[in-house]
Protein backbone atom coordinates (compact mmCIF):
# COMPACT_ATOMS: atom_id res chain seq x y z
CA UNK A 1 0.00 0.00 0.00
CA UNK A 2 1.72 3.32 -1.64
CA UNK A 3 0.44 6.20 0.32
CA UNK A 4 0.34 8.86 -2.07
CA UNK A 5 -1.27 11.91 -0.34
CA UNK A 6 -3.15 12.68 3.13
CA UNK A 7 -6.15 14.76 3.70
CA UNK A 8 -7.35 15.88 7.24
CA UNK A 9 -9.77 17.95 9.03
CA UNK A 10 -11.84 18.42 12.19
CA UNK A 11 -15.40 17.02 11.69
CA UNK A 12 -17.94 16.98 15.02
CA UNK A 13 -18.44 13.91 16.95
CA UNK A 14 -22.11 12.89 17.85
CA UNK A 15 -21.74 15.17 21.05
CA UNK A 16 -20.81 18.41 18.82
CA UNK A 17 -17.31 18.59 19.94
CA UNK A 18 -14.53 18.62 17.22
CA UNK A 19 -12.72 14.86 16.52
CA UNK A 20 -10.26 14.36 14.11
CA UNK A 21 -11.07 12.75 9.97
CA UNK A 22 -8.17 11.70 7.98
CA UNK A 23 -8.21 10.82 4.12
CA UNK A 24 -5.79 9.31 2.50
CA UNK A 25 -4.72 8.58 -1.24
CA UNK A 26 -3.45 5.23 -2.44
CA UNK A 27 -3.46 4.10 -6.07
CA UNK A 28 -5.71 6.64 -7.28
CA UNK A 29 -8.62 6.13 -4.32
CA UNK A 30 -9.16 7.99 -1.27
CA UNK A 31 -9.66 6.28 1.74
CA UNK A 32 -11.77 8.16 4.84
CA UNK A 33 -11.76 7.50 8.91
CA UNK A 34 -12.55 9.41 11.76
CA UNK A 35 -12.12 9.05 15.20
CA UNK A 36 -14.34 8.48 18.43
CA UNK A 37 -14.09 9.92 21.83
CA UNK A 38 -15.08 8.82 25.03
CA UNK A 39 -16.42 10.03 28.55
CA UNK A 40 -15.98 7.81 30.89
CA UNK A 41 -13.03 7.96 30.10
CA UNK A 42 -10.25 4.88 31.95
CA UNK A 43 -7.14 7.45 33.21
CA UNK A 44 -4.63 4.53 31.51
CA UNK A 45 -6.08 5.40 28.21
CA UNK A 46 -3.88 6.38 25.76
CA UNK A 47 -3.80 10.44 25.06
CA UNK A 48 -6.53 12.03 23.36
CA UNK A 49 -4.58 15.69 22.42
CA UNK A 50 -7.02 18.36 22.73
CA UNK A 51 -5.27 21.76 22.35
CA UNK A 52 -6.37 22.96 25.34
CA UNK A 53 -7.05 26.92 24.09
CA UNK A 54 -9.95 28.84 23.70
CA UNK A 55 -11.44 27.66 20.56
CA UNK A 56 -13.96 24.80 21.69
CA UNK A 57 -13.51 25.58 25.46
CA UNK A 58 -10.66 24.14 25.02
CA UNK A 59 -11.46 20.63 23.10
CA UNK A 60 -9.98 21.79 19.76
CA UNK A 61 -7.62 18.75 17.97
CA UNK A 62 -6.21 21.29 15.72
CA UNK A 63 -3.03 20.25 16.48
CA UNK A 64 -4.10 16.57 16.22
CA UNK A 65 -5.31 17.17 12.44
CA UNK A 66 -1.75 19.19 11.89
CA UNK A 67 0.17 16.30 13.09
CA UNK A 68 -2.13 13.99 10.93
CA UNK A 69 -0.73 16.15 7.81
CA UNK A 70 2.89 15.84 9.09
CA UNK A 71 2.67 12.11 9.26
CA UNK A 72 1.14 12.20 5.90
CA UNK A 73 4.02 14.44 4.32
CA UNK A 74 6.61 11.34 6.10
CA UNK A 75 4.84 8.96 5.04
CA UNK A 76 4.31 10.42 1.22
CA UNK A 77 5.52 8.11 -1.59
CA UNK A 78 6.64 5.48 1.27
CA UNK A 79 5.24 1.70 0.74
CA UNK A 80 4.10 -0.21 3.39
CA UNK A 81 3.81 -3.64 3.15
CA UNK A 82 1.66 -4.49 6.04
CA UNK A 83 -1.06 -3.31 8.80
CA UNK A 84 1.86 -4.12 11.75
CA UNK A 85 4.36 -1.96 9.02
CA UNK A 86 2.28 1.14 8.66
CA UNK A 87 1.00 1.29 12.24
CA UNK A 88 4.96 0.80 13.29
CA UNK A 89 5.90 3.65 11.18
CA UNK A 90 3.19 5.62 13.28
CA UNK A 91 4.05 4.62 16.51
CA UNK A 92 8.12 5.41 16.08
CA UNK A 93 6.91 8.58 14.85
CA UNK A 94 5.11 9.42 18.22
CA UNK A 95 7.71 7.76 20.15
CA UNK A 96 5.95 7.86 23.65
CA UNK A 97 4.59 4.85 25.53
CA UNK A 98 1.04 6.93 25.59
CA UNK A 99 1.08 8.87 22.44
CA UNK A 100 1.17 11.87 23.86
CA UNK A 101 2.97 13.82 21.43
CA UNK A 102 0.98 13.16 18.33
CA UNK A 103 -2.11 11.82 20.23
CA UNK A 104 -3.94 9.28 19.77
CA UNK A 105 -6.85 10.55 17.77
CA UNK A 106 -4.10 11.62 15.37
CA UNK A 107 -2.37 8.25 14.89
CA UNK A 108 -5.55 6.65 14.97
CA UNK A 109 -7.04 8.21 12.12
CA UNK A 110 -4.35 7.06 9.71
CA UNK A 111 -4.08 3.70 10.91
CA UNK A 112 -7.95 2.90 10.08
CA UNK A 113 -7.94 5.22 7.08
CA UNK A 114 -4.62 2.78 6.17
CA UNK A 115 -7.03 -0.27 7.35
CA UNK A 116 -9.07 0.83 4.16
CA UNK A 117 -6.60 1.45 1.88
CA UNK A 118 -5.11 -1.82 2.20
CA UNK A 119 -8.60 -3.21 1.74
CA UNK A 120 -8.85 -1.52 -1.28
CA UNK A 121 -11.94 -2.92 -3.34
CA UNK A 122 -12.40 -5.57 -0.91
CA UNK A 123 -15.08 -5.14 1.45
CA UNK A 124 -13.11 -3.93 4.98
CA UNK A 125 -14.39 -6.87 7.18
CA UNK A 126 -13.50 -9.64 4.41
CA UNK A 127 -9.79 -7.74 4.14
CA UNK A 128 -9.73 -7.71 7.67
CA UNK A 129 -10.75 -11.37 8.11
CA UNK A 130 -8.42 -12.66 5.61
CA UNK A 131 -5.32 -11.13 7.10
CA UNK A 132 -6.27 -12.12 10.44
CA UNK A 133 -7.21 -15.91 8.73
CA UNK A 134 -10.33 -16.26 10.09
CA UNK A 135 -13.54 -17.01 8.60
CA UNK A 136 -16.43 -14.06 8.87
CA UNK A 137 -18.83 -13.98 11.16
CA UNK A 138 -21.48 -11.07 12.25
CA UNK A 139 -21.19 -10.24 15.81
CA UNK A 140 -23.91 -10.23 18.72
CA UNK A 141 -25.08 -6.81 19.59
CA UNK A 142 -25.12 -5.53 23.08
CA UNK A 143 -27.33 -2.51 22.97
CA UNK A 144 -27.53 0.04 25.12
CA UNK A 145 -31.34 0.50 25.81
CA UNK A 146 -31.31 2.49 29.19
CA UNK A 147 -28.47 5.27 29.98
CA UNK A 148 -27.52 6.49 33.35
CA UNK A 149 -23.97 7.74 34.93
CA UNK A 150 -21.71 10.05 32.96
CA UNK A 151 -23.98 9.91 29.60
CA UNK A 152 -27.51 11.04 31.05
CA UNK A 153 -27.16 13.04 34.20
CA UNK A 154 -29.77 11.10 36.21
CA UNK A 155 -29.99 9.66 39.40
CA UNK A 156 -28.89 6.32 38.01
CA UNK A 157 -25.24 5.43 39.15
CA UNK A 158 -25.10 2.33 36.80
CA UNK A 159 -23.86 3.35 33.73
CA UNK A 160 -25.66 1.18 30.34
CA UNK A 161 -28.50 -1.27 31.08
CA UNK A 162 -28.11 -3.64 27.80
CA UNK A 163 -29.72 -6.10 26.20
CA UNK A 164 -28.68 -8.71 24.01
CA UNK A 165 -30.51 -10.80 21.51
CA UNK A 166 -28.89 -14.05 22.12
CA UNK A 167 -31.87 -15.83 20.49
CA UNK A 168 -31.68 -13.97 17.11
CA UNK A 169 -31.05 -16.60 13.81
CA UNK A 170 -29.93 -13.44 11.82
CA UNK A 171 -28.47 -10.02 12.46
CA UNK A 172 -31.74 -8.76 10.69
CA UNK A 173 -33.71 -10.27 13.37
CA UNK A 174 -31.53 -9.23 16.21
CA UNK A 175 -32.18 -5.32 14.86
CA UNK A 176 -35.50 -5.99 14.63
CA UNK A 177 -36.03 -7.70 18.76
CA UNK A 178 -33.82 -4.71 19.81
CA UNK A 179 -35.79 -1.94 18.19
CA UNK A 180 -39.22 -3.46 19.10
CA UNK A 181 -37.78 -3.68 22.83
CA UNK A 182 -36.26 -0.57 22.71
CA UNK A 183 -39.91 1.44 21.49
CA UNK A 184 -41.73 -0.60 24.28
CA UNK A 185 -39.21 0.33 27.02
CA UNK A 186 -39.66 4.05 25.64
CA UNK A 187 -43.16 4.06 25.52
CA UNK A 188 -43.81 2.43 29.38
CA UNK A 189 -40.96 4.65 30.54
CA UNK A 190 -43.12 7.84 29.21
CA UNK A 191 -46.27 6.24 31.24
CA UNK A 192 -44.82 5.68 34.24
CA UNK A 193 -42.39 8.51 34.44
CA UNK A 194 -43.98 11.09 32.02
CA UNK A 195 -42.30 12.37 28.72
CA UNK A 196 -38.90 13.36 29.93
CA UNK A 197 -38.44 9.41 30.07
CA UNK A 198 -38.40 9.14 26.90
CA UNK A 199 -35.96 11.68 26.51
CA UNK A 200 -32.23 9.85 25.32
CA UNK A 201 -28.91 9.69 27.04
CA UNK A 202 -25.76 10.15 24.78
CA UNK A 203 -25.69 6.47 23.31
CA UNK A 204 -29.25 6.89 22.44
CA UNK A 205 -30.77 4.95 25.29
CA UNK A 206 -33.96 6.38 26.84
CA UNK A 207 -32.52 8.03 30.46
CA UNK A 208 -35.56 8.29 33.03
CA UNK A 209 -34.46 9.64 36.45
CA UNK A 210 -34.76 6.00 38.42
CA UNK A 211 -32.69 5.93 41.40
CA UNK A 212 -31.32 2.05 41.48
CA UNK A 213 -30.80 -0.05 38.63
CA UNK A 214 -33.31 -2.66 39.77
CA UNK A 215 -35.66 -0.10 39.01
CA UNK A 216 -34.36 0.45 35.43
CA UNK A 217 -33.46 -3.84 34.86
CA UNK A 218 -37.57 -4.19 35.66
CA UNK A 219 -38.46 -1.39 33.21
CA UNK A 220 -36.10 -3.33 30.51
CA UNK A 221 -37.04 -6.67 31.22
CA UNK A 222 -40.75 -5.15 31.40
CA UNK A 223 -40.41 -4.47 27.60
CA UNK A 224 -38.86 -7.44 26.95
CA UNK A 225 -41.52 -9.51 28.06
CA UNK A 226 -44.34 -7.52 26.26
CA UNK A 227 -42.54 -8.30 23.12
CA UNK A 228 -42.44 -11.79 23.86
CA UNK A 229 -38.64 -11.98 23.66
CA UNK A 230 -38.02 -13.38 27.33
CA UNK A 231 -36.25 -16.71 25.86
CA UNK A 232 -34.57 -14.89 23.50
CA UNK A 233 -33.13 -12.17 25.25
CA UNK A 234 -30.08 -11.51 28.03
CA UNK A 235 -29.65 -8.62 30.09
CA UNK A 236 -25.83 -7.11 30.86
CA UNK A 237 -24.53 -4.15 32.62
CA UNK A 238 -21.69 -1.47 32.24
CA UNK A 239 -21.31 -0.22 35.83
CA UNK A 240 -18.27 1.99 34.94
CA UNK A 241 -17.16 2.06 38.85
CA UNK A 242 -14.49 4.66 38.35
CA UNK A 243 -16.91 7.19 37.66
CA UNK A 244 -19.10 6.89 40.92
CA UNK A 245 -16.53 5.60 43.21
CA UNK A 246 -16.01 7.90 45.67
CA UNK A 247 -11.98 8.03 45.43
CA UNK A 248 -11.29 9.97 48.82
CA UNK A 249 -12.62 7.20 50.64
CA UNK A 250 -12.67 4.16 48.13
CA UNK A 251 -16.41 3.59 48.60
CA UNK A 252 -18.81 3.11 46.24
CA UNK A 253 -22.34 5.21 46.59
CA UNK A 254 -24.70 3.75 44.22
CA UNK A 255 -28.49 2.37 44.12
CA UNK A 256 -29.37 5.16 47.32
CA UNK A 257 -26.44 3.09 49.59
CA UNK A 258 -23.25 3.78 50.31
CA UNK A 259 -21.44 0.19 49.86
CA UNK A 260 -17.83 -0.74 50.31
CA UNK A 261 -16.38 -2.94 47.85
CA UNK A 262 -17.12 -6.29 49.33
CA UNK A 263 -20.89 -5.04 50.15
CA UNK A 264 -20.79 -3.97 46.08
CA UNK A 265 -19.92 -7.42 45.34
CA UNK A 266 -22.59 -9.12 47.51
CA UNK A 267 -24.77 -6.80 45.98
CA UNK A 268 -24.29 -7.99 42.22
CA UNK A 269 -24.27 -11.52 43.18
CA UNK A 270 -28.01 -10.69 44.41
CA UNK A 271 -28.53 -8.77 41.10
CA UNK A 272 -27.31 -11.49 39.12
CA UNK A 273 -29.09 -13.93 40.77
CA UNK A 274 -32.55 -12.18 39.94
CA UNK A 275 -32.04 -10.77 36.88
CA UNK A 276 -29.78 -13.73 35.26
CA UNK A 277 -27.51 -10.96 33.15
CA UNK A 278 -24.84 -12.27 31.45
CA UNK A 279 -22.50 -9.89 30.87
CA UNK A 280 -21.02 -7.20 33.51
CA UNK A 281 -18.33 -4.76 33.01
CA UNK A 282 -16.06 -2.47 34.86
CA UNK A 283 -18.06 -3.45 38.20
CA UNK A 284 -15.13 -1.78 40.08
CA UNK A 285 -12.78 1.19 39.70
CA UNK A 286 -10.50 0.56 37.07
CA UNK A 287 -7.38 -0.38 39.54
CA UNK A 288 -9.00 -3.21 41.11
CA UNK A 289 -8.01 -6.04 39.90
CA UNK A 290 -8.75 -8.38 43.04
CA UNK A 291 -12.29 -6.92 43.05
CA UNK A 292 -12.67 -8.12 39.68
CA UNK A 293 -11.00 -11.24 40.72
CA UNK A 294 -13.05 -11.70 43.35
CA UNK A 295 -16.39 -11.59 41.13
CA UNK A 296 -15.13 -12.87 38.16
CA UNK A 297 -14.70 -16.00 40.57
CA UNK A 298 -18.26 -15.94 41.55
CA UNK A 299 -19.88 -15.58 38.33
CA UNK A 300 -18.03 -18.33 36.83
CA UNK A 301 -19.90 -20.02 34.32
CA UNK A 302 -23.20 -17.22 34.74
CA UNK A 303 -21.81 -14.21 33.33
CA UNK A 304 -18.85 -12.57 32.20
CA UNK A 305 -16.64 -10.00 33.68
CA UNK A 306 -15.98 -7.32 30.98
CA UNK A 307 -12.39 -5.17 31.33
CA UNK A 308 -12.67 -1.69 30.18
CA UNK A 309 -11.38 0.99 31.94
CA UNK A 310 -9.10 -1.72 34.10
CA UNK A 311 -7.67 -3.02 30.51
CA UNK A 312 -7.78 -0.11 28.27
CA UNK A 313 -7.16 -2.44 25.60
CA UNK A 314 -3.52 -2.60 26.84
CA UNK A 315 -1.74 -5.81 26.26
CA UNK A 316 0.31 -5.15 29.42
CA UNK A 317 -3.02 -4.22 31.40
CA UNK A 318 -4.53 -7.33 30.13
CA UNK A 319 -1.55 -9.63 31.13
CA UNK A 320 -2.07 -8.28 34.76
CA UNK A 321 -5.60 -8.68 34.75
CA UNK A 322 -5.07 -12.61 33.28
CA UNK A 323 -6.83 -13.58 36.62
CA UNK A 324 -9.22 -10.39 37.03
CA UNK A 325 -11.88 -10.63 33.76
CA UNK A 326 -12.54 -12.72 31.17
CA UNK A 327 -13.80 -10.22 28.33
CA UNK A 328 -11.77 -7.38 27.11
CA UNK A 329 -13.60 -4.34 25.88
CA UNK A 330 -11.65 -3.65 22.77
CA UNK A 331 -11.82 0.26 21.88
CA UNK A 332 -9.50 1.13 19.49
CA UNK A 333 -8.80 4.39 20.36
CA UNK A 334 -8.17 3.59 23.69
CA UNK A 335 -4.67 2.03 22.65
CA UNK A 336 -4.15 4.15 19.35
CA UNK A 337 -3.75 1.99 16.51
CA UNK A 338 -5.05 -0.83 14.75
CA UNK A 339 -2.37 -3.38 15.31
CA UNK A 340 -2.02 -2.68 18.74
CA UNK A 341 -5.91 -3.58 19.04
CA UNK A 342 -5.19 -6.53 17.02
CA UNK A 343 -2.74 -7.43 19.46
CA UNK A 344 -4.72 -7.17 22.77
CA UNK A 345 -7.61 -9.12 21.05
CA UNK A 346 -5.02 -11.69 20.25
CA UNK A 347 -3.93 -11.82 24.31
CA UNK A 348 -7.18 -11.87 25.79
CA UNK A 349 -8.11 -14.83 23.40
CA UNK A 350 -5.02 -16.94 24.67
CA UNK A 351 -6.71 -16.73 28.26
CA UNK A 352 -9.58 -17.91 26.56
CA UNK A 353 -11.46 -14.78 27.26
CA UNK A 354 -14.29 -13.47 24.99
CA UNK A 355 -13.91 -10.09 23.31
CA UNK A 356 -16.54 -7.12 22.73
CA UNK A 357 -15.78 -4.70 20.15
CA UNK A 358 -16.64 -1.30 20.97
CA UNK A 359 -17.69 1.74 20.22
CA UNK A 360 -17.80 5.32 22.46
CA UNK A 361 -20.10 7.49 23.80
CA UNK A 362 -18.92 10.23 21.50
CA UNK A 363 -18.66 9.01 18.14
CA UNK A 364 -19.10 9.81 14.25
CA UNK A 365 -20.48 8.15 11.49
CA UNK A 366 -18.03 6.11 10.55
CA UNK A 367 -18.75 2.02 11.01
CA UNK A 368 -15.48 0.91 10.90
CA UNK A 369 -15.83 -1.26 14.15
CA UNK A 370 -19.40 -3.27 12.42
CA UNK A 371 -16.34 -4.16 9.49
CA UNK A 372 -14.03 -4.45 12.63
CA UNK A 373 -16.13 -7.23 14.83
CA UNK A 374 -17.22 -8.96 11.50
CA UNK A 375 -13.33 -9.60 10.34
CA UNK A 376 -12.05 -10.63 13.61
CA UNK A 377 -15.00 -12.71 13.78
CA UNK A 378 -14.97 -12.11 17.83
CA UNK A 379 -18.64 -12.57 18.90
CA UNK A 380 -19.97 -9.68 20.16
CA UNK A 381 -19.87 -5.73 19.73
CA UNK A 382 -21.66 -3.11 21.74
CA UNK A 383 -23.14 -0.54 19.53
CA UNK A 384 -25.74 2.10 22.02
CA UNK A 385 -29.32 2.11 21.32
CA UNK A 386 -30.46 1.55 17.82
CA UNK A 387 -31.44 5.14 17.47
CA UNK A 388 -29.88 7.79 16.53
CA UNK A 389 -27.38 8.38 13.62
CA UNK A 390 -24.16 7.88 15.03
CA UNK A 391 -25.35 4.39 16.79
CA UNK A 392 -27.90 3.29 13.45
CA UNK A 393 -24.68 3.45 11.27
CA UNK A 394 -23.02 0.74 12.76
CA UNK A 395 -26.19 -1.68 12.70
CA UNK A 396 -26.88 -0.93 9.19
CA UNK A 397 -23.53 -1.11 8.44
CA UNK A 398 -23.84 -4.82 9.99
CA UNK A 399 -27.21 -5.28 8.34
CA UNK A 400 -25.61 -4.76 5.20
CA UNK A 401 -22.71 -7.05 5.39
CA UNK A 402 -25.48 -10.15 6.22
CA UNK A 403 -25.95 -9.72 2.54
CA UNK A 404 -22.85 -11.27 1.40
CA UNK A 405 -23.88 -14.07 3.31
CA UNK A 406 -22.11 -13.93 6.72
CA UNK A 407 -23.30 -15.56 9.61
CA UNK A 408 -24.73 -14.28 13.29
CA UNK A 409 -22.45 -15.58 15.98
CA UNK A 410 -23.66 -17.30 19.15
CA UNK A 411 -23.52 -15.88 22.04
CA UNK A 412 -20.94 -18.26 25.01
CA UNK A 413 -19.63 -17.58 28.13
CA UNK A 414 -16.00 -17.76 28.43
P1 LIG B 1 -17.29 6.03 27.04
O1 LIG B 1 -18.40 4.98 27.46
O2 LIG B 1 -17.12 5.96 25.57
O3 LIG B 1 -17.87 7.33 27.52
O4 LIG B 1 -16.03 5.66 27.78
C1 LIG B 1 -18.49 3.69 26.96
C2 LIG B 1 -18.11 2.65 27.98
O5 LIG B 1 -17.81 2.98 29.15
O6 LIG B 1 -18.08 1.48 27.65
ZN1 LIG C 1 -17.44 0.78 29.79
Amino acid sequence: MKITSVKSRWILDSRGNPTVEAELQSNGQWFRASVPSGASTGTHEAVELRDGDPAFHGKGVQKATHHVWQLGKKANGKEFKTQAELDSFLIQTDGTPNKRKLGANALLAMSLAGARAFAGKKPLYAHLASTLMRKPALPLPFANVLNGGKHAGTSLKIQEVMIMPTGAKTFREATQMVAETYQTLKKDAVTRFGAPAGNVGDEGGIAPDVPSVRQALDLVWRAVEENGYSQKMALALDCAASEFRDSRTGAYPVDGKILTANELLTHYVELQGQYRFVSIEDPFHEDAFEDFARLRAAFSGKCQVVGDDLLVTNPARIDRAQLSCNALLLKVNQIGTLTESLLAAQKAQSFGWNVMVSHRSGETDDAFISDLATGMACGQIKLGAPARGERTAKYNQLLRIEEDGVPLAKFRLP
